[in-house]
C-alpha cells in the first residue's frame, strides 16, 4: 500500500463539514455583501442563484467526481488527476492551476485571516472602546501600514500573519484528522456566532436611528438585498460579478475539492455530499452573510452610507465602532463573535488550500505530512510577506485578481471541457452516480455538457474583453456600426498592459502623486513576477514528477 492510500476521512459528517468549511469562508461574509450591494442589491440575487444552479452545482459534481476518480488510482492533486483522465500529456500542466491557485490565494487570504485573529484580541482587550468612527477606521489603516501600529506591538500585522501561518501549518501537519477536527469545531461555532449576530441585526429595526441619521433602518438594508429586480438579467456586468462570486464562495476552479474528494472511499457517495456542502455554503452566504454587515451598518448609518461605502474594509473599519453602541460587555462579545466567526470561516478554507500541495508532494516525492505542511507554510510566507509589507501598493489586490479570480475561471473552463468532452460525459456521469445516495436529475447531464461550458466561456470572454464603462449595449451597437469594441481598463487584456494605471501616470500632475503611482506599478509588476515564478516552479515539479513516473520509480509504483 502506498503512503497516500492510508489517509481517508474519518466520518461522513466530518467530510461534509470539512468540504463545507472549505467553501464557507471570508468570501461569504466579506465579499458577498459587497458584491451584492455594488451590483444593485436585489438585482444581483437572481443571476447569482442562476449561476449557482448552472455553474456551481455542475462544477461541484465535476470536481468531486474527478477527485474521487483520481484518489482511486493514488492521485490526490489536480496535475495527475487530470493526466489520468486523458492521453494528452499537456493536461497535467493545466492541473498546475489546482496547486498554484491555492498557494497564491493562501498568501493573501491568510493575511485577512490574521487580521481577524488580531481583532478578536483587540475586542477582548477593549482597544476600540470610546473610539470614534474615524478613529476605528484609522486603526485599520495604521494596522496595514506596517510600522504604524497603535497597539504598542511593533510590526503587529507581521506577527499575527506569522502566527496565523504557524497555526495553519500545525493543523495541516496532523493530516486529514487535523482538518476534520478543525471543521468539527469551527463550523458549528461559526454558525452559532452568525445566528447570534444575524438576530441582533434583524432585531435592530429602526432603533439605531440618530439625530445625524434620522432615517437609518436595518430593514432598508435587508429590503435592498432581498427585493429582486429582474431588469438586471440583461446586464452582463451583473452576471459576471455573480459568476465570480459563485466561483470564489464555492471554492470551485481551485483544486481543493478534487483533493478532499480524492480521500473519499471509492464506493462512497459523492453526489449527495457535494450538494449538501454546496447548499450549506449557500445557506451561510445568502442567509447569514446578508444579515450581519449590511443591516447593522444600514441600521446605524443609513442605506445611502452603505451604498457609498460598501467595501471590503467595512467589516474591520466600521463594525467595531457599531458594536460599541451595544455597551461594553455586549460590544466585546459581538467583536469576539464577529471576528471569531471570520476566523473560523477563514481557517477552514485556508487549511483546504494547503492540502493539494501536500497531496502532490506526497504522491510524487513521498513527502510526509509534516514536511508537506511546513513547506506549504514557508511557501505561503515567502509569497505572502509582500502582500503584508506592500499592501498599500496593490500587491494584495493583484494576487486576488490573478489567483483568486482569473485562475479560477481558466481552470474551471479547462476541467469542464476535459470532463464533459474528453473524458466523456457518459463516463463522467457514471462516475458521479457510483455509490450515489440520490437520484441525479438527468437534465444535469445536458447542463454539464453544454450549458456550463457555454456560461464559462461567456464569463472568460466577458472578462477578457470587458467593454468600456461596462456598457455592453453601447459596445454591441458600436460593433455593428463599425466603431469597434472599446475595452474597459478593467478588462483582462487592458489589465495585462497596466493600461488604466499607465493613463493615471501620464495624467499625474504633481511629483508626489506621480511617485506613488510609479511605485504602485513597480509593486504590481513585482507581484506578477512572483506569481509567474511560483507557477513555473510548480510546472517544473510536475515535469520532474512526470519523468519519475515514466521511469516508474515514484513512490506509488
Ligand atoms: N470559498 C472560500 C471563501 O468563500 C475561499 O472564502
Amino acid at each position: 500500500m502506498s503512503l497516500t492510500q492510508k489517509e481517508a476521512w474519518g466520518t461522513r459528517v466530518g467530510l461534509i463539514l470539512a468540504m463545507a468549511g472549505n467553501a464557507v469562508g471570508l468570501g461569504n461574509f466579506l465579499r458577498f455583501p459587497v458584491q451584492a450591494v455594488n451590483n444593485g442589491g436585489g438585482a444581483f440575487i437572481i443571476p447569482y442563484l442562476v449561476c449557482f444552479l448552472l455553474m456551481g452545482i455542475p462544477l461541484l459534481w465535476i470536481e468531486w467526481s474527478m477527485g474521487r476518480y483520481g484518489g482511486r488510482t493514488g492521485n490526490h492533486s489536480t496535475p495527475f488527476i487530470l493526466d489520468n483522465m486523458t492521453k494528452r500529456a499537456f493536461w497535467k500542466y493545466f492541473g498546475v492551476f489546482g496547486i498554484f491557485t491555492n498557494i497564491a490565494v493562501a498568501a493573501y487570504y491568510c493575511y485577512i485571516e490574521s487580521w481577524t485573529m488580531s481583532y478578536v484580541w483587540h475586542s477582548i482587550a477593549g482597544t476600540f472602546n470610546g473610539l470614534s468612527q474615524s478613529e476605528v477606521a484609522q486603526f485599520f489603516k495604521d494596522y496595514v501600514d506596517i510600522g504604524k501600529s497603535h497597539s504598542g506591538l511593533p510590526y503587529e500585522a507581521v506577527i499575527f500573519y506569522v502566527l496565523c501561518l504557524a497555526l495553519n501549518t500545525f493543523i495541516l501537519s496532523r493530516g486529514l484528522r487535523g482538518v476534520e477536527r478543525a471543521a468539527q469545531i469551527g463550523m458549528p461555532l461559526l454558525i452559532l456566532f452568525g445566528v447570534f449576530l444575524a438576530v441582533r441585526g434583524l432585531s435592530l429595526g429602526t432603533s439605531g436611528a440618530s439625530a445625524e441619521v434620522p432615517n437609518a433602518s436595518a430593514w432598508d438594508g435587508l429590503n435592498f438585498l432581498w427585493t429582486p429586480q429582474f431588469d438586471s438579467l440583461s446586464n452582463p456586468k451583473v452576471w459576471l460579478a455573480a459568476a465570480g462570486q459563485i466561483f470564489f464562495t464555492l471554492s470551485v476552479g481551485m483544486g481543493t475539492i478534487h483533493c478532499y474528494a480524492a480521500y473519499v472511499r471509492s464506493k462512497d457517495d459523492i453526489a449527495l455530499n457535494a450538494v449538501t456542502s454546496g447548499f450549506t455554503n449557500e445557506f451561510v452566504e445568502v442567509v447569514l452573510g446578508s444579515m450581519i454587515v449590511i443591516p447593522i451598518a444600514a441600521g446605524y448609518l443609513g442605506l445611502d452610507w452603505v451604498k457609498e461605502n460598501a467595501g471590503f474594509g467595512m467589516a474591520f473599519q466600521t463594525m467595531p465602532y457599531l458594536f460599541e453602541k451595544w455597551g461594553p460587555f455586549l460590544s466585546a462579545m459581538a467583536g469576539v463573535m464577529w471576528f471569531g466567526l471570520l476566523f473560523f470561516a477563514g481557517i477552514t478554507s485556508s487549511l483546504a488550500m494547503g492540502t493539494p500541495w501536500m497531496g502532490f508532494m506526497r504522491d510524487e516525492f513521498g513527502w510526509g505530512r509534516r514536511k508537506g505542511a511546513v513547506t506549504f507554510g514557508l511557501l505561503v510566507l515567502a509569497l505572502g510577506l509582500p502582500t503584508v509589507f506592500f499592501y498599500q501598493h496593490g500587491v494584495f489586490d493583484e494576487y486576488d485578481y490573478w489567483a483568486g479570480t482569473v485562475s479560477l475561471v481558466v481552470f474551471a473552463l479547462a476541467e469542464t471541457i476535459l470532463f464533459a468532452w474528453i473524458f466523456g460525459i457518459h463516463k463522467g456521469w457514471d462516475e458521479l452516480k457510483r455509490g450515489s445516495d440520490i437520484k441525479l436529475p438527468g437534465v444535469y447531464k445536458f447542463i454539464i455538457k453544454y450549458i456550463t461550458p457555454a456560461l464559462l466561456t461567456f464569463v472568460f470572454l466577458g472578462s477578457l474583453f470587458t467593454p468600456l464603462g461596462n456598457d455592453w449595449q453601447a459596445a454591441m451597437a458600436g460593433l455593428f456600426s463599425g466603431a469597434g469594441w472599446p475595452l474597459d481598463d478593467s478588462s483582462l487584456v487592458q489589465m495585462v498592459a497596466n493600461s488604466g494605471l499607465n493613463k493615471q501616470i501620464a495624467a499625474a500632475t504633481d511629483q508626489a502623486q506621480l511617485a506613488k503611482l510609479q511605485d504602485r506599478r513597480f509593486y504590481i509588476n513585482l507581484a506578477r513576477v512572483l506569481l509567474t515564478l511560483t507557477f513555473l516552479g510548480l510546472c517544473a515539479l510536475v515535469y520532474v514528477a512526470g519523468l519519475k513516473r515514466l521511469k516508474g520509480n515514484n513512490t506509488k509504483a
